[in-house]
């Protein structure tokens, strides 16, 4: 990340990120658009001049945690205040998009509410802001709620617009192609907060990639709410699948791993499970979200393909790739799920063996068809079923950490580990790993030897002394 305008930044802002990856993505955006306006970052909203909540709508829960953590930035306004100082404070991501008035109405001391495809603004939104706090000091009129909102879905792409994205972690980059979803599956917002799908054009994509391979990326991660829906447009004009970019990124130096989140099974085709095939810093895992095991579940959803095409899709891709693992989402308790269709469930991820997933009790969410269905399962039987599939994942997981001991593979070091003198890192099927080695591993791959397996990781050790280290 950039460090500000030359001689220092002159003011702090601290963001918080909810939600998936996306939002982490976001979030990096952001703090580099705000760089050159002096913003360096704070790692605490007591030492920040501006707060961003990067926020999340898909459950509940999460949209909920946003109003309390609002309350919390109001009391700290509140006193910057009467010590004659402020505190700016935006809120952007998907609650905004979802609810961008309602959080005005209820919490006046929000500033800007900025949507996920129109951020590229928030300079010209905090000018703004800044006006209006100058006027209240001045002790001008003051209008009641956020100032200033923005959650228009803009005909132009933020991506033109924002400046060259460089953040690496720990040898590692996030990289969006694609945003938005038509799918509209039953129970989901994401279609209502992001928009339309979208995908970036291709010679944007490799330029980014480059950019982040120059700044020490090793590992690129390709984003999108429905990533493998990807069809960007190339320079000659012709559209470029996920397949396509996937072979081009490969060329790229420096970047030893390529991986790609989140995919649906419906746009899984053949090309691209050749990729994993033929690309050999294609990592062997894949996020291939299912939720139910049960076809009357699926069709519910309005999720396109039933338990067999899922099962099939599984199978393509190990016989492609014969050490492919395999993570998921489920959600259990859909309205008019059964015993029945819940043991479908149950017996998928049985077949299927998952190296890891994500199991969500469902939320129903407002405007969304799922929302009205009158057979809302209790909360009572969500929860059960949720204790019961995790165990079973859990139980996966262990078994597939356990599985991995005893081999010598490649580990992507990202940070320093728990314990002093230790350095933690992912295997290529993105399981973490512990061991003791020196912290010039950081950002690098090295090959280590699994020692032991736990539930949530393993522990190993360095296996060359040669080990690629980062610049
Ligand atoms: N585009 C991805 C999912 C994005 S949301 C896909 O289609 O797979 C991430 C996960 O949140 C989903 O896979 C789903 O398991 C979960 N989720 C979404 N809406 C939910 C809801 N209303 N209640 C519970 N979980 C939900
Ligand atoms: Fe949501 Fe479905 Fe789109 Fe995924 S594919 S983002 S679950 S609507
Ligand atoms: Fe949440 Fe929006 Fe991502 S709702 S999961 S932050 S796309």
């Amino acid at each position: 990340m950039s460090e500000g305008r030359p001689g220092g930044s002159t003011r702090r802002v601290f963001i918080r990120t909810y939600g998936c990856q996306m939002n982490v993505y976001d979030s990096d955006r952001m703090a580099e658009l705000l760089a050159p306006l002096g913003y360096g970052p704070a790692s605490a909203p007591e030492e920040a001049d501006l707060v961003v909540l990067n926020t999340c709508h898909i459950r509940e829960r999460a949209s909920e945690k946003v109003y309390s953590e609002l309350g919390r930035l109001r009391d700290l306004k509140t006193e910057r205040r009467s010590a004659g100082r402020d505190l700016t404070i935006a809120v952007a991501g998907c609650v905004a998009q979802a609810e961008g008035e309602e959080i005005a109405r209820r919490q006046p001391a929000v500033d800007i509410v900025v949507g996920p495809q129109a951020y590229h603004r928030l300079p010209e939104l905090l000018a703004q802001a800044e006006r209006r706090i100058a006027e209240r000091r001045e002790g001008g009129r003051r209008r009641a709620g956020a100032g200033v909102l923005d959650t228009a879905f803009p005909p132009e792409s933020k991506f033109d617009h924002l400046p060259p994205a460089g953040t690496v972690r720990g040898g590692s980059a996030f990289l969006s192609i694609q945003e938005g979803c038509d799918k509209f599956c039953t129970f989901c917002v994401v279609p209502y907060t992001r928009g339309a799908e979208y995908s970036r054009p291709a010679a944007a994509v490799l330029a980014e990639a480059r950019r982040l391979a120059a700044e020490g990326a090793v590992e690129i991660v390709l984003l999108g709410q429905n990533v493998n829906a990807y069809h960007g447009e190339a320079t000659d004009g012709s559209i470029w699948s996920l397949a396509r970019l996937l072979r081009a990124l490969a060329e790229i130096p420096g970047v030893g791993r390529l991986r790609y989140t989140t995919s649906h099974p419906r746009d899984m085709d053949d090309a691209l499970i050749a990729a994993h095939r033929e690309l050999d810093v294609l990592m062997p895992y894949l996020h291939l979200p299912v939720q139910s095991g049960s076809d009357r579940v699926l069709a519910a959803m309005n999720r396109g393909h039933g338990r067999d095409r899922y099962l099939e899709l599984v199978a393509a891709l190990r016989e492609a790739r014969p050490d492919m693992a395999l993570s998921s989402d489920f959600i259990v308790g859909f309205p008019g799920e059964t015993d029945a269709d819940f043991d479908d469930t149950m017996r998928l991820v049985q077949e299927v063996g998952f190296a890891s997933a994500f199991t969500f009790k469902y939320s129903a969410r407002p405007g969304t068809p799922g929302a009205a269905l009158d057979n809302q399962v209790p909360e009572a039987v969500r929860s059960a079923r949720l204790a019961a599939l995790q165990a079973l994942i859990q139980r996966q997981q262990g078994d597939f950490n356990r599985a991995t001991a005893g081999r010598t593979v490649p580990v992507l070091f990202a940070e320093p580990g728990r314990k002093p003198g230790q350095v933690s890192g992912k295997t290529p099927w993105l399981q973490s790993v512990h061991l003791d080695g020196p912290s010039t591993l950081i950002g690098g791959i090295a090959e280590v030897e699994l020692l032991e397996g736990f539930d949530n990781s393993l522990s190993g050790r360095l296996a060359v002394a040669a080990a690629r280290t980062a610049a």
